[in-house]
């Protein structure tokens, strides 16, 4: 039997990591065999072009190209065998990222992103995508308090918050197009809180 893909999303610091491990361990001890992976990236080809993605200034269409170029690889290697295999993926971020930063943050238009979805992942959508939803004041607390912990913030960290909030718009309105693959979370709240709704989700699973 196929494996699901499940995918987090959600504005940089609305906890997708935070909650990734804890859903990776959860999901395991169900009995599922589980793939944990990350966009951009996933694959050594993939990280590579993360790395130029996160730092190196371009335009806004280079973005999506290299987004949907590491993506065609972490499908085709990792993705794909695994569902098939009947692993579980646990994908933090996916192509619903891509329509709302490079899309709603950069304004790509959305028939392009669509177009080049066509080519990366036919056929291929998440079984479900957990949307972690947080105000811009309380991400962008979040962040400036990792920062302080000693990281530097990457390329889409430090964009202005009129860009955090056309993104943030971007992810609810996919929300609402494909509602019933997604799930809206508020992540606002404490990470206790956050997990007790997750927890109640894979009991089901
Ligand atoms: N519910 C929460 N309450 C308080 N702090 C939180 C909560 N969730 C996450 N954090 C903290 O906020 C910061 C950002 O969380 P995390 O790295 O998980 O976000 P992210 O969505 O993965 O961000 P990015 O898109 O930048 O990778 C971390 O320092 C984390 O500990
Ligand atoms: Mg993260």
């Amino acid at each position: 039997m196929r494996g699901r893909f499940i995918t987090l999303e959600g504005i940089d610091g609305a906890g997708k990591s935070t909650h990734a491990a804890w859903l990776a361990e959860a999901i395991a001890a169900r009995g599922h065999r589980l793939v944990a992976t990350r966009e951009p990236g996933g694959t050594p080809f993939g990280e590579k072009l993360r790395d130029i993605l996160l730092h190196v200034p371009m335009a806004h269409e280079t973005e999506a190209l290299l987004m949907f170029a590491a993506r065609r690889e972490h499908v085709v290697q990792v993705i794909e065998p695994a569902l098939d295999r009947g692993d579980w993926v646990l994908c933090d971020r996916f192509t619903d990222a891509t329509y709302a930063y490079q899309g709603g943050g950069h304004g790509v238009p959305t028939a392009q992103i669509a177009a080049l979805e066509a080519i990366v992942h036919p056929g291929l959508q998440p079984d479900l995508t957990l949307l972690f939803d947080v105000p811009l004041a309380v991400s962008r607390e979040r962040l400036l308090r990792s920062q302080a912990g000693g990281r530097s913030l990457d390329k889409f960290e430090s964009e202005e918050q009129a860009f955090f909030a056309r993104v943030r718009t971007a992810y609810l309105a996919r929300a609402h197009e494909f509602a019933r693959r997604f799930r809206v979370i508020d992540a606002s709240r404490p990470v206790a809180d956050v997990r007790a709704e997750l927890a109640e989700l894979v009991a089901g699973w």
